[in-house]
C-alpha cells in the first residue's frame, strides 16, 4: 500500500542521511525538497539576477528546467542540463537559498512538481522544511528532526570539512530566515513526531523510524 514520510527540520538535523536511509530500507524513493530550492538558486545565480528582485527571481525559476533524482544510493540533480550536485551544496548557493525559498512563486511552483513526484510513487520519503504541513499533510508518517544548534554544526562542518563556528553562524542565520519567511516558514507540524537527534546515532533514529511505520 502506499507509504509517504515527511520528514522536517532544521539545517545539520540529520534529515538527510536518515531520510535516504529511510527510503532503503522500505524500497522506496527519496525525494529532497532542499535540493530543489538549492537547484533553483544555483539558476537564479547563473542568470545573475537581483536577489533582491522576486519577480525576477521568480521568472527564472519557471524557466529552469529541473531534472530531480530520486535514487536514495544516487539522487542526482541537474538545471538546463548541467548537473549540479556540486554546486548546489557550495557556499553561494548556501547563503543565497533563503532568499529564493521565501519568493511565494518559486514555492508554489516547487510544491506543485513536489506533490507529482509523491502522487506518482507507491513509497516515497521526502525531506524538507513544510512537507507535514504544506507539501503533504496527510503523510502516513511525519517526522520532525531537530539537535542542539552545536550539534548540527559539528555534522555539517565534518561532512564539508569547514570551520565549526562559521559554520553554525550560517545555521543559525538560515534557520532564522527560514523561521521568519511569510510563505510556508520552516515549522514543527502540530501532527509531527519530535525526534531530538542530539545524542543519537543514525542507525537509532532510523530503526525507530521503521519501528513506528510498522505499528
Ligand atoms: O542542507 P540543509 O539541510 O541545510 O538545507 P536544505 O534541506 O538543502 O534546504 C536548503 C534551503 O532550502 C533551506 O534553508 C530553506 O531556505 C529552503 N527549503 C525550503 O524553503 N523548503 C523546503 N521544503 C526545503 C528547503
Amino acid at each position: 500500500e502506499k507509504c509517504v514520510v515527511a520528514v522536517d527540520g532544521p539545517s545539520g538535523s540529520g534529515k538527510s542521511t536518515v531520510s535516504r536511509r529511510l527510503a532503503a530500507a522500505i524500497d522506496g524513493v527519496y525525494l529532497d525538497t532542499g535540493a530543489m530550492y538549492r537547484a533553483v538558486t544555483w539558476a537564479v545565480l547563473q542568470a545573475g539576477a537581483d536577489l533582491s528582485d522576486p519577480e525576477a527571481i521568480a521568472k527564472i525559476a519557471l524557466e529552469t528546467e529541473l531534472s530531480i533524482g530520486t535514487d536514495p544510493s544516487a539522487p542526482h540533480f541537474a538545471a538546463n542540463g548541467v548537473p549540479v550536485d556540486g554546486p548546489i551544496r557550495g557556499p553561494e548557493v548556501t547563503a543565497a537559498v533563503s532568499a529564493v525559498a521565501a519568493v511565494p512563486a518559486v514555492r508554489r511552483q516547487l510544491v506543485a512538481l513536489q506533490r507529482a513526484i509523491i502522487a506518482g510513487q507507491p513509497r516515497i520519503v521526502v525531506e524538507g522544511r513544510d512537507i507535514a504541513s504544506v507539501v503533504a499533510p496527510d503523510a502516513d508518517l511525519k517526522v520532525y528532526l531537530t539537535a542542539s544548534a552545536a550539534a548540527r554544526a559539528a555534522r555539517r562542518s565534518a561532512e564539508d570539512a569547514t570551520d565549526v563556528a562559521a559554520t553554525e553562524a550560517s545555521l543559525v542565520r538560515r534557520d532564522k530566515l527560514d523561521s521568519s519567511r511569510a510563505a510556508d516558514p520552516l515549522r514543527q507540524a502540530s501532527d509531527a513526531l519530535e525526534v531530538d537527534t542530539t545524542g543519537l546515532g543514525i542507525d537509532e533514529v532510523v530503526a525507530y523510524l521503521l519501528k513506528l511505520l510498522d505499528s
